[in-house]
């Protein structure tokens, strides 16, 4: 089994002074990489701002024997994300890893979602993933190798009752992750993303407290360094990690039906009729892009 090791690479986490982040950050160092610390210190709901979480583990960092500078700029603006990458950049001359980690909740039901709510928990999610890996992609773009991870959730993938911001956010960062795949490929650039479970701030008053013992963070994080490493092929992979239980979930498609054209559309009737058929998903399909999917128009039309 190749051993993995990050010496020499240079990784950027986000939202890493508290939580995942941080574990991640840790992680990543004792492994040998040189890591951005990046955090706000803003509350739970994304309310102020402290030095003090990302300088807390850049001091864990240090007394490992790693190397990590702190940032504390905000994922949710242009110019944070571009200070975050200059960051890495200054200290130490590149970025290979980036992942987008922070976060921040907001949760109530759909029509208590204030705009407010929304574009908070929006800006910081998806807003933040473009801000944050636009610069960086850039850069790993210039180097020939990157790795990038998104952290979506199961709110984002499967729906999760009084997260509407939150889960549409969550899921634009696989929209995100369904492109940036492609969009790196020849540049040796890999797009992951992450559905963790873990016992952190964001979860501490959902889950009873025996089982949000056994969520520990550092359950999740050696999917994630495995993701970020050398040795891993994939892209545009979705895995859901937690509690030592490691998954993949992906958009799947069934065999559908093709109904007759010839004569003109079909009627509203006839897909009624054949609903059953239509959302049958005992047979599915995935389609490493949308092209690919439009395969299926090609045999249609012969
Ligand atoms: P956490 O609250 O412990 O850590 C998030 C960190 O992000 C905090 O330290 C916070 O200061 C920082 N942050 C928030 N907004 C920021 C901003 N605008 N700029 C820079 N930093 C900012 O939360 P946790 O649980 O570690 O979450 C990490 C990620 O995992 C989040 O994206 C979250 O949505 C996601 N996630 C977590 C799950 C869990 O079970 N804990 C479940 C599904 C997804």
């Amino acid at each position: 089994m190749s051993k993995i090791d990050f010496t020499g690479r240079v990784a950027i986490i986000t939202g890493a002074g508290a939580g995942l982040g941080r574990v991640h950050a840790i992680e990543f160092a004792k492994r040998g990489a040189k890591v951005v610390v990046n955090d706000l210190g803003g509350s739970r709901d994304g309310a102020g701002a402290s030095a003090s979480p990302a300088d807390k583990v850049v001091e864990e960092i240090k007394a490992l024997g790693g190397e990590a500078v702190a940032n504390y700029d905000n994922v949710a603006t242009m110019e944070g994300g571009e200070n975050i990458t200059k960051t890495a950049v200054d200290a130490y001359g590149k970025v290979d890893i980036l992942v987008n980690n922070a976060g921040i909740l907001r949760d109530k039901t759909f029509l208590k979602t204030e705009e407010s709510d929304w574009d908070a928990v929006c800006q910081v999610h998806l807003k933040g993933a473009y801000c944050v890996t636009r610069p960086a992609f850039k850069v790993m773009k210039e180097n020939g190798y990157g790795r990038i991870i998104l952290t979506t959730s199961g709110a984002g993938i499967f729906g999760n009752f009084g997260q509407s911001n939150y889960s549409a956010a969550k899921s634009g960062v696989v929209g995100l992750a369904n492109v940036l795949k492609l969009e790196g490929a020849k540049n040796n650039i890999k797009t992951n993303v992450l559905a963790p479970v873990a016992a952190t701030r964001l979860t501490e008053d959902i889950l009873p407290p025996p089982v949000f013992e056994k969520m520990k963070p550092e359950y999740v994080t050696p999917v994630v360094l495995y993701l970020c490493s050398e040795q891993c092929e994939d892209s545009g992979t979705i895995i859901n990690a937690g509690l030592g239980y490691f998954s993949k979930s992906a958009m799947m498609t069934n065999n559908g039906v093709i109904l007759p054209v010839a004569d003109g559309a079909p009627q509203p009737e006839e897909i009624m009729s054949k609903w059953d058929e239509i959302t049958n998903m005992e047979s599915t399909k995935f389609y490493k892009e949308v092209n690919a999917m439009l395969g299926e128009f090609q045999s249609i039309l012969g």
